[in-house]
């Protein structure tokens, strides 16, 4: 899956993210926006962070989170790595976000959380870069990384959910994808 992008569409994402991180206080402010956003959509999801349940997520104090902006980097490196790692290397790339993903599985995400996930963090970057920055071709280029990563992903998290339940399949369903007409 993550073959299947063009060096242009990587580089955008790492482009913009490399100028997020030239921002006065970006950590800040790309965790505070990202936990906010997700949280909203998902607040069971609060847990696998170690917040609770109640945590606020309107209280600006309480949302900076450096593992949550850890985790915006983490992905990022990911990238990185899908980079280095196109041609020779593609089936590896994709054992190890499969890898990834099973262990996502034991920290207790679900496949479901991947596409809020993506949303809150292509809608965090988009609103700190700005239209100018932010473009249409930029946005898509986030859209498509970050669903190609989820694909791989997904599936090593399907499997470790099928050895335990049984009851969750490794196909990813089209919906899980994350849809460029809702991000506006
Ligand atoms: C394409 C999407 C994603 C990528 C590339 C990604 C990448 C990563 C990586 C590389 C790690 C470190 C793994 C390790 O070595 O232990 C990690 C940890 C983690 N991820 Fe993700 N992740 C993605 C999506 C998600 C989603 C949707 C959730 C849940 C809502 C999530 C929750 C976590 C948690 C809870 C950790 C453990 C570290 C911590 O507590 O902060 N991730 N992720």
């Amino acid at each position: 899956m993550v073959a299947a992008m063009s060096f242009k569409t990587i580089n955008n994402v790492i482009e913009t993210w490399e100028t997020i991180r030239r921002m006065p206080e970006w950590e800040k402010e790309i965790g505070v926006g990202l936990f906010a956003k997700f949280f909203k959509m998902e607040p069971e999801a609060k847990a696998i962070f170690g917040f609770r349940e109640d945590l606020d997520v309107t209280d600006y104090k309480v949302l900076i989170s450096p593992r949550f902006v850890a985790h915006a980097m983490q992905f990022v490196t990911m990238i990185d790595k899908a980079l280095n790692m196109m041609g020779p290397s593609d089936e590896m790339l994709s054992e190890i976000l499969m890898d990834i993903g099973a262990k996502h599985a034991r920290y207790g995400v679900k496949p479901e959380y991947f596409p809020t996930m993506g949303k809150a963090l292509v809608s965090v970057v988009g609103s700190n870069l700005g239209e100018d920055v932010f473009t249409m071709e930029v946005q898509e280029s986030w859209i498509e990384v970050y669903n190609a990563m989820s694909h791989d992903m997904i599936k090593g998290l399907g499997e470790v959910y099928t050895v335990k339940k049984n009851d969750i399949s490794t196909e990813i369903e089209p919906q899980q994808q994350v849809d460029s007409a809702i991000w506006t």
